[in-house]
């Protein structure tokens, strides 16, 4: 028989329940844009209404202004795209005073994501924002793949995350959700380190570094020889590790990487993710997000399932299945 059979019959779309929690944060469904792809939220207002997103992770903010790479940034790879923006953004005191302002008129859910080169600039950034009554939570970018300090790599040692989710786990009341970079070893190295280090949530996750040249010309197609790909083409990947992320830890897991349809994001939460986050669709369809929630919200009440939380982690591992591979039987092992 198969799994959907068991769910059992049909119930009306209205009857389901999407509301999921992270860390204290309650969010009205498990839908979220993903960092950098949805601006500060209020450029897309005209075409999203941001009440009916789970929340919004705004772009990665600085200390300090940043312009960001010299272009090209953007180029399109087969099912998905390489950027190499370098946290353009508008940095701490525009943040505060132009943005948070705005996004309080939309009534938006805001998680804030906030980046650094080092331990000290994230704790300034959130001894500023910490208690920020705008802010419902904070996203801490521990995986830009483009840029020269600060980066993915800087962040890829689990002593460091630890120590500075320690130091920054004080300074703000709210839930603080790490984001990790998949282009490690181990990503339950990593996923752990951040929760002994005291966050509250992980997503999992950021861009996998990659490439593309022009053969003509001899040169990157990015302004940079690497970019972050991202879209449908990393979907398995990102799948694999936010399954094995969500497995080596006790706090939620939000699953970013490829999701454009209710499915995808279903497979996340089945995978264990309480949430998911979408980024690159955005950019074909700006309301994708929404199409995303009521199709999560039709597959749910066809297969007669009242909470998306309890779906979360039913996927069963393959070891279950009888054909696991080495690494997959151990990741079962490891299952609290
Ligand atoms: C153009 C672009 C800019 C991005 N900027 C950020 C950023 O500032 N901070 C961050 O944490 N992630 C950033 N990301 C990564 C996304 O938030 C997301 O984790 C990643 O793209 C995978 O999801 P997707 O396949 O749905 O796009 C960016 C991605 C893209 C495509």
């Amino acid at each position: 028989m198969s799994r959907a059979r068991e769910w059992g019959r049909g119930i009306p779309p209205r009857r389901v329940d999407l509301s999921v929690r992270i860390g204290s944060l309650e969010l009205r469904n498990p839908v979220l844009t993903a960092s950098g792809t949805f601006g500060y939220g209020d450029e897309y207002a005209h075409v999203v209404d941001l009440r009916r997103l789970g929340g919004i992770v705004t772009k990665t903010v600085t200390v300090r202004p940043r312009p960001g790479n010299a272009p090209t940034r953007i180029a399109e790879t087969a099912g998905g795209m390489l950027n190499s923006i370098g946290l353009e953004n508008v940095g701490l005191a525009r943040f505060r005073s132009e943005k948070l302002p705005r996004l309080a008129e939309l009534k938006a859910t805001v998680i804030a994501s906030v980046g650094g080169e080092t331990e000290d600039e994230l704790a300034e950034l959130l001894e500023a924002l910490g208690a920020e009554p705008g802010v419902a939570a904070f996203e801490i970018n521990f995986s830009c793949p483009n840029v020269a300090a600060g980066g993915a790599r800087y962040w890829a040692s689990p002593s460091r995350l630890e120590a500075t989710m320690r130091r920054l786990r004080p300074l703000s009341p709210r839930p603080l959700i790490a984001k990790l970079s998949p282009d490690v070893t181990d990503i339950r190295d990593t996923a752990r380190a951040c929760e002994a280090g005291g966050a509250d949530a992980l997503t999992a996750v950021n861009t996998f570094v990659g490439m593309s040249i022009d053969l003509d010309r001899m040169r990157s197609r990015l302004g940079r020889a690497t970019g972050g790909l991202s879209g449908p083409a990393i979907k398995p990947l990102a799948l694999a590790r936010c399954h094995e992320a969500a497995h080596a830890v006790g706090i939620p897991v939000i699953g970013s990487g490829g999701v454009a349809g209710g499915r995808d994001a279903l497979e996340f939460i089945a995978a264990g993710a309480a949430a998911v986050q979408i980024g690159t669709a955005t950019f074909v369809e700006p309301a994708v997000a929404v199409r995303v929630v009521d199709e999560m919200r039709e597959w749910l009440a066809s297969h007669g399932i009242t909470r998306v939380a309890d779906f979360r982690g039913t996927f069963a591992a393959p070891a279950a299945q009888g054909c696991a591979p080495a690494d997959a039987r151990e990741l079962a092992e490891d299952r609290p």
